[in-house]
């Protein structure tokens, strides 16, 4: 199973989301590879923390398609982290330099070519994407065959939800007929307020799929990214941790 994370909205919590159900799947046992099409490396930095020397990934792989002749194996650019069962492909600084070239020459089904080779090594594979519909976004939904969608319980976030869904459709009639919406996943969700709940009510009204599990904040999500230790090796009774467990069970019920 391939699954992106993707919102357009910056800080709604895609890297959180990417990371922690990743590490919750290699918890669970499963061959798990997290894949970082961010420029900005957060879900990269929070499995491998900070590194001198940034490790070959995503922006090799890319400036590999560019070339007829420098194909370095894929293997190569996936690495082993800390944690038993979870590997990463992670983001390069150069990344948003390539991405003018890439799609002038027609690169958007690269990813989906090497990720159908990676599937017999990995049980799943997670993708994390930028905050933008970008290629590196496109590419990833070309790729994945589930979307998952972080909503930060906004009145603004959710006009722009109606929009995602379009344009997931759109991908999948265009490029990926195996693409589907799994779940908006309800981020931050305050306990007490009405607003929230309203607006959650009226996403499920409209039948979008809305994650029965939705997630608290906590401020144990800051020491989890700074420590680059996900939440269930940081810190597994937690409140925040437990609902990304439950979270990852309901994903991987509804198959
Ligand atoms: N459930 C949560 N509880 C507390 N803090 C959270 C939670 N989810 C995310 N955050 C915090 O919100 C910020 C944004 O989260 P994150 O980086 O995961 O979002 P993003 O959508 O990947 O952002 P970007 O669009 O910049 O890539 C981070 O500081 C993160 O620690
Ligand atoms: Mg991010």
């Amino acid at each position: 199973m391939r699954r992106v994370v993707f919102n357009q909205k910056g800080g709604v919590g895609k890297s959180s989301i990417a990371v922690n159900l990743a590490a919750a799947s290699a918890k669970a046992g499963l061959k798990t590879l997290l894949i970082d099409l961010d420029v900005q490396g957060n879900s990269t930095h929070y499995i491998v923390g900070e590194r001198s020397e940034p490790l070959p990934g995503v922006e090799d792989f890319f400036q590999n398609q560019l070339s007829l002749y420098s194909r370095e194996p894929i293997d190569a650019l996936i690495h082993q982290s800390a944690y038993d069962n979870l590997s990463v492909m992670p983001s390069g600084r150069g990344l948003l330099e390539l991405e003018h070239k890439l799609e002038s020459r027609y690169k958007m089904y690269k990813l989906k070519e090497a990720l159908a080779e990676l599937m017999s090594g990995f049980d799943r594979i997670y993708l994390d994407t930028p905050p933008a519909l970008n290629f590196f976004s496109r590419s990833a939904m070309i790729a994945a065959d589930r979307v998952v969608v972080p909503f930060d319980c906004d009145t603004f976030s959710k006009q722009a939800l109606y929009q995602l869904t379009e344009t997931v459709e759109e991908i999948k009639a265009d490029h990926n007929p195996e693409l589907i919406l799994e779940a908006i996943i309800p981020n931050q969700v305050p306990a007490r307020a009405k607003l929230p709940k309203q607006l959650i009510d009226d996403l499920k009204a409209d039948s979008l799929p809305v994650s029965k599990t939705t997630l608290s904040s906590s401020v144990v999500m800051r020491e989890s990214h700074e420590k680059a230790k996900p939440l269930v090796y940081l810190s597994p009774k937690h409140r925040l941790t437990q609902e990304f467990e439950a979270l990852f069970q309901e994903l991987e019920s509804t198959k």
